[in-house]
């Protein structure tokens, strides 16, 4: 789906800016140009946004996998 109609940007070039790093509307503008002309497109814009960054979440938690912390809750008998 279009998503700025006046620089032909859709839901998957946002999609691609925010796996390339985008995470505001202002590098979304700087980087695609959404929002840059008449700006009738910023609240979808900032809607598909929201859904590629919150896609995004599950991406990282692989990277606590293996932590295991430093301290322990276990209670001690006595
Ligand atoms: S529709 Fe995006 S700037 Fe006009």
């Amino acid at each position: 789906m279009y998503v700025c109609v006046c620089n032909a940007v859709t839901e998957r070039h946002i999609g691609q800016a925010v796996s390339e790093g985008a995470s505001t509307l202002r590098e979304l503008r700087n980087r695609l140009g959404v929002a840059g002309e008449c700006g009738r497109c910023a609240t979808c814009a900032r809607d598909c946004l929201r859904s590629a960054l919150a896609e995004q979440i599950p991406t990282a938690e692989p990277a606590l996998a293996g932590f295991v912390p430093s301290f322990s809750f276990a209670a001690e008998a006595v």
